[in-house]
């Protein structure tokens, strides 16, 4: 059975450069065309700019690392229902299981498509996927975010910065950081967290901007696409 695992980065649900009625129906499309094949997804939601918001909130009346987390996490879950009931509405089939954890997300993976948010604090949506991906034993996760690659830094800060085809796991290590640096609302391509785990278990991660829909589906049927490609080298 093929089943693939897509963290959907929040930040493309507010992102001014496109406009998001066409982005959902190239999504939408992609996912009908899954369901067509028999193929099953699971679409694991991020916060993006209402999580970081709301966190800010939050922030200046505690520091306690789990409350904004689970504040972040309300965040996805609301992002998820956005992204499911606008699925629903282009003729997608949307499973009604809303999974809360990653054993619930693999119990459920028989549906055509599971779309959840976050599901405990520590970590970002990014590593609830690449648990799932590891639960599932999925060759790889794929992280749709608002980039197209990985770059060599900080392309928003630094002009210099350059995007990476392909990279080894020990790479996204030393560009990422240890897990110790996980902070709610971190902003990272890839959560640090995720990326030890996904190391440790030898999940390739496949890395595209999710505004770029042929990247998608081209990632996603395991094509040549235009990301990186993280893989044990
Ligand atoms: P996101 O997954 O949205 O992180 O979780 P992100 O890196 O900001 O990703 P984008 O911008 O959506 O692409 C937002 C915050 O929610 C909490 C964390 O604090 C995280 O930083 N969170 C999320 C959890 O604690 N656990 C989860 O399972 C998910």
């Amino acid at each position: 059975m093929d089943v693939r695992v897509i963290a959907l980065g929040g930040s493309l649900l507010s992102d001014d450069s496109i406009v998001f009625e066409k982005w959902m129906e190239g999504l939408a499309e992609i996912l009908k065309k899954r369901s067509d094949q028999e193929s099953k997804t699971v679409l694991v939601v991020g916060g993006g700019a209402v999580a970081r918001n709301a966190i800010n909130v939050v922030s200046k009346t505690t520091r306690d690392r789990d409350s904004l987390d689970r504040v972040g996490i309300s965040a996805t879950r609301l992002n998820a229902t956005i992204i499911r009931e606008k699925l629903l509405s282009l003729g997608v089939h949307v499973s009604r299981e809303e999974p809360t954890s990653v054993q619930d997300a693999i119990r459920n993976t028989g549906h055509e498509l599971l779309v959840m948010g976050g599901t405990e604090p520590g970590h970002t949506t990014d590593c609830v996927a690449i648990e799932i991906a590891i639960g599932i034993k999925a060759q790889s996760c794929l992280i749709a975010t608002n980039v197209s690659h990985v770059y060599t830094s900080d392309p928003s800060t630094d002009p210099n910065a350059t995007p990476i085809s392909t990279m080894s796991h020990e790479d996204l290590r030393v560009l990422v950081g240890e897990p110790k640096d996980h902070k709610a609302g971190g902003r990272s391509v890839v959560d640090p967290v995720g990326a030890k785990i996904a190391r440790e278990s030898d999940l390739d991660l496949d890395i595209v901007d999710g505004r770029d829909h042929s990247a998608m589906s081209n990632a996603l049927a395991g094509l040549k696409f235009n990301g990186t490609q993280i893989s044990v080298k």
